[in-house]
């Protein structure tokens, strides 16, 4: 299978260890291996010590897996798989989709999440929000209005990259309700998982809501963990999870052993990454939002509910990718336009999870005043 290029991803490669400030990115800042193993109880302790370095289960193993499932409502045991996030979203599509099905997509979206539907042959629809300058909106009525007879897949993610948008539990709802009622699965990213930083409610996993669902969790977003490459479905379809291991064989055969140790005490002590993760996105909307108002004839600021994102929409006549290429030669500030995301020429992510935030907005203040 040949697959286009991954069009934020090679844009990082060429500036995220070259450019010296990211105002872009989704992650929170990677915690310190030291600030990981001092959180251990004395058995996780005991885990990383004795830890032999050999194959792991492909299922992941089992200390790993009751951490996950903890974070759960009713998922067992056998309906968890770990795999790195990008290689179970590549899995899932291969063994779930053929050629000439209807997939529903959020649009804008990680493109991953639709570019390896549309090279397996399938048709893909955008599920588009409605942009206020002040909010985005993801209206559960117009995913109805692109449902088809053929339609297999919807595919939603939830706090959303790049907008920080989350549905209420009634939408969720009526999201999966739709699904149940159509007989279409759903593939619920949820990367972003309990970054609720505002006033938001944490919404439960679509796998515990719908036997008709595969969900996504990982340890790079909600945790600051990106480094260890660890992810995980969840679902009740349990043929399905077994195909996707089968699958896996081809591809990682099993997860690292370390990061399964390091995920696993992470995934015991959620707390310890979670609040300090959801202060920091706080703190840096706010001045965010002051940066904003020095500058608000330049752009527009959707407000992110949830997440570690906003997506901007500039008012400038030059276009946002332009503006970008510009910016990172001129001040090293690299940030990430939507002609990435396929969504226009005018619109910019912004990440919120880094500690140097305060820093950049400063330089971007001045770099914009002259
Ligand atoms: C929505 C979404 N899904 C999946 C991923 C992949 O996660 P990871 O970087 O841990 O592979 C990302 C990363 O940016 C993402 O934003």
């Amino acid at each position: 299978m040949r697959i286009k290029d991954f069009a934020v991803e090679r844009y990082f490669a060429r500036y995220e260890f070259s450019a010296k400030y990211l105002l872009s990115s989704s992650d929170c800042d990677g915690y310190a291996m030291n600030y990981v193993l001092g959180l251990a109880s004395d058995s996780e302790r005991q885990l990383w010590e004795k830890l032999t370095l050999g194959y792991t289960e492909t299922l992941g193993s089992e200390f790993l897996r009751n951490a996950i499932q903890q974070h759960y409502q009713s998922i067992q045991m056998d309906e968890i798989l770990v795999a790195s996030p990008g290689e179970a979203n590549f899995i899932l599509m291969n063994v779930l989709l053929s050629a000439g099905d209807h997939v529903v997509c959020m649009a804008p979206m990680y493109q991953s999440l639709y570019q390896v539907a549309m090279d397996i042959g399938c048709e893909v629809t955008f599920w588009n929000p409605l942009a206020n300058p002040d909010s985005w909106y993801y209206n559960p009525d117009d995913l109805k209005a692109l449902i088809r007879d053929n339609t297999k897949l919807i595919i939603v993610n939830f706090p959303h990259n790049p907008t920080g948008y989350s549905p209420n539990i009634d939408e969720l709802n009526s999201i999966v309700e739709l699904a149940r009622s159509r007989g279409i699965a759903i593939f619920s990213d949820e990367m972003y998982r309990f970054l609720n930083h505002g006033s938001v409610q944490a919404l439960p996993s679509v796998s515990d809501l719908y036997e008709n669902s595969v969900s996504l969790w990982g340890t790079a977003k909600t945790f600051g963990l990106a480094g260890l490459r660890l992810g995980w479905l969840t679902s009740k379809n349990k043929p399905l999870l077994r195909k996707i291991e089968a699958f896996k064989d081809y591809l990682s055969i099993c997860s690292s052993a370390p990061s399964e140790v390091l995920g696993t005490i992470a995934l015991n002590h959620l707390d310890s990454f979670v609040k300090p993760n959801n202060a920091k996105i706080r703190a840096n909307i706010s001045h965010f939002e002051q940066f904003h108002q020095r500058n608000s004839n330049l752009f527009d600021f959707p407000k992110p509910t949830t997440g570690s994102t906003a997506f901007i929409k500039l008012n400038i006549k030059e276009s946002a990718l332009n503006f970008a290429e510009r910016l990172v030669k001129d001040t090293g500030i690299m940030i990430l336009p939507s002609e990435l995301f396929d969504y226009g020429s005018s619109h910019v992510r912004i990440g919120f999870g880094r500690e140097n935030m305060p820093e950049v907005l400063e330089i971007l203040d001045s770099y914009l005043n002259r």
